[in-house]
C-alpha cells in the first residue's frame, strides 16, 4: 500500500510540476499565469483529498463508493489529466453523453486515469503523442463474455499511440514492480488500476501493438435504475 500510495503522490506531483512550469514559462501574460496555476491548485487539491484518505483508511472508514457519471467526472479531470500528460502528448476526451451511473471513488478514479494517462505519456515521444480517453455505455464484449457477466458495463477506453508494447512485457504489465522504465518507473501503476477494478467489481483488458499504441479498457458495472 505504501508504494502504491507514493506512486500516486509522484502522479499528482507531475500535474503540479506541469502548472507551474507552464506559468513559469508564460510570466508575461497575467490571464495564463492565473489558468495555469489554478491547474497545479487542483494537483495540490487532490494531494490533500489522498491524504485525508490515507487519514480515514487509518480510522478505518474505508473508501465511499459514489453513484457518478464517468463521462461527467472525466470532463472535470480534463485539465488534471492534460498536465499529468504534459506538454508533449495531447489528451482528447470523448465523453458519451446519457451513460448509466457506476459506484466508483471519484478520487480513486481520477488516480486510475491519471496512471494510464502517465504511462501513455511515457511511452510516446517527440510531440506526437495523443491519448484519447473516451467512454461508452456496453452490453457485450468478448473480454466480457469471460466474466459471465448479463449486466451492462460503462467501458472507459484510453487509448495511445505511443510504443506499444512487446507480447512478453504485455503478460507482465499485472505484475506488481514489473517495469522497464529503470529507477524511473516502480511498476505499480497497472496493478493499482487492476486493484481498483476488482474492489468495484469491475474488468481491466491491455491490448497492445508493439509501434503502433497500446489500448486499455475498464469495464464498470453500470447500476440499473
Ligand atoms: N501505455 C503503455 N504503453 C507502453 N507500455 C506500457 C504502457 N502502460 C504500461 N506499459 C508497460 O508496463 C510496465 C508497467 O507499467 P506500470 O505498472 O504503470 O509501472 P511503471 O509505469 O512504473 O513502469 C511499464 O514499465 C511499461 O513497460
Ligand atoms: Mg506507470
Amino acid at each position: 500500500m505504501t508504494g502504491g500510495i507514493a506512486h500516486d503522490f509522484r502522479n499528482i506531483l507531475s500535474v503540479i510540476d506541469c502548472g507551474l512550469r507552464l506559468a513559469d514559462s508564460n510570466l508575461g501574460d497575467p490571464d495564463k499565469v492565473r489558468t495555469f496555476i489554478a491547474g497545479a491548485r487542483e494537483g495540490v487539491e487532490e494531494g490533500v483529498r489522498l491524504t485525508s484518505k490515507l487519514l480515514d483508511f487509518g480510522r478505518q472508514d474505508g473508501v465511499k463508493l459514489y453513484a457518478a457519471d464517468l463521462s461527467a467526472l472525466l470532463k472535470n479531470l480534463e485539465r488534471f489529466l492534460q498536465y499529468g500528460a504534459g506538454p508533449s502528448t495531447r489528451v482528447v476526451l470523448e465523453c458519451a453523453p446519457a451513460i448509466p451511473k457506476c459506484l466508483v471513488d471519484p478520487d480513486q478514479f481520477a488516480a486510475a486515469i491519471l496512471n494510464l494517462v502517465i504511462n501513455a505519456r511515457d511511452a510516446t515521444t517527440g510531440g506526437e503523442g495523443e491519448v484519447r480517453i473516451n467512454t461508452s455505455r456496453c452490453e457485450s464484449d468478448n473480454a466480457l463474455s469471460k466474466l459471465g457477466s448479463e449486466s451492462a458495463y460503462v467501458r472507459v477506453r484510453v487509448q495511445d499511440n505511443g510504443s506499444g508494447m512487446p507480447g512478453h512485457v504485455a503478460r507482465r504489465v499485472f505484475e506488481p514492480f514489473f517495469t522497464t522504465k529503470g529507477y524511473k518507473g516502480n511498476g505499480l501503476g497497472v496493478p493499482q488500476v487492476g486493484a481498483f477494478m476488482r474492489h468495484i467489481g469491475g474488468h481491466v483488458a491491455v491490448s497492445s501493438d508493439p509501434g503502433c499504441g497500446t489500448t486499455v479498457d475498464l469495464f464498470f458495472p453500470a447500476i440499473e435504475s
